[in-house]
């Protein structure tokens, strides 16, 4: 249950014990949860599931630099102006990512667990939370020149339908090949006048879906591999926990999950997890 949903219980709670006053008063009086309300009706994003102190800071940091200290009033404005929900949209997500991002993870992907999962001819993975595609593009040619012969099928969802729309597209910047290989890029992208361009062997093993991590339960023994990584680190510790094992049970067994190269899986035995590799957990077969 998100924390709005919990506030509002204890809200409904408190009134039909004949306390409500002082209660509601103090949600009514804090902005920051009347602005979640709002942006949760405008955008279906829950931002009660992040870290408040973290993303409050970043919500009224922006909100002063367009000269209003209120969020309330600043909530009145993006509903009012797509634009400003864009701008803010875009400060919100966070969507920063590369080719190639941590190139030591590729490395250890490709020479210690693509082999292992491509001896059942067919491999299927997630790229959960996969912005605009660069962990999802690189997934493919990795696995490309890995395991060649295998049937792989990656999917990349993310809570933001802009960047599904521009992933779909499988063009990157110069900038976003910075640590990437250069006689990878050459062999799986084409290099175009502002850019890289997705070649389509590598855009044919990729598809790309709007998704809430934090609502859908995937089915579970769906995949043989799944990334997570750079997503968690805005989310308060039990939802992130939770998310984990959620993507512990939609792992096959004998499947793989890879986090961030700042993040862990806090109880991974709970999860029937080995943590195999550095920040790669193998699930029980
Ligand atoms: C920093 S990017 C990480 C991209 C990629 N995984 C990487 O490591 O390069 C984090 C992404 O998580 C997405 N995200 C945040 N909350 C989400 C949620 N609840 N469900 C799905 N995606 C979410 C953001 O939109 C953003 O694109």
């Amino acid at each position: 249950m998100s924390t709005l949903d919990r506030n509002a219980r204890r809200a409904s709670a408190e009134s039909s014990a004949g306390q409500a006053a002082p209660r509601l008063r103090k949600i009514a009086g804090d902005d920051y949860l009347v602005f979640c309300e709002l942006f949760l009706r405008l955008t279906s994003i829950d931002l009660g599931q992040y870290k408040r102190g973290q993303m409050e800071r970043r919500i009224r940091t922006f909100a002063e630099r367009a000269g209003i200290k209120d969020l309330e009033q600043y909530a009145a404005i993006i509903k009012a102006d797509p634009s400003e929900l864009e701008r803010f949209l875009d400060r919100v997500t966070i969507n920063v990512s590369q080719l190639w991002r941590n190139p030591q993870q590729w490395a250890m992907l490709a020479r210690d667990v693509l082999p292992v999962l491509a001896r059942d001819g067919k491999v299927k993975i997630w790229s959960a939370g996969s912005s605009y595609g660069a962990e999802a593009y690189t997934l493919a040619a990795v696995c490309r020149e890995a395991i060649p012969t295998a049937r792989v099928e990656i999917l990349g969802t993310d809570i933001d339908k802009r960047m599904v729309e521009r992933a779909r597209k499988g063009h990157f910047s110069l900038d976003d090949a910075r640590d990437a290989p250069r006689d990878g890029m050459a062999r799986w992208f084409d290099q175009v006048s502002d850019g890289w361009q997705a070649k389509p062997e590598i855009q044919k093993l990729v598809r790309f879906e709007v998704g809430d991590l934090l609502r859908v339960t995937p089915p579970a023994g769906t995949y043989d591999l799944i990334l997570c990584r750079n997503t968690v680190i805005y989310f308060s510790e039990d939802v992130r926990d939770a998310l984990h094992e959620r993507l512990a049970g939609a792992l096959k067994p004998g499947g793989f999950l890879m986090v961030g190269s700042t993040e862990r899986v806090s109880s991974p035995t709970q999860l029937k997890l080995d943590s195999c590799l550095p920040f790669t957990y193998r699930k029980a077969a």
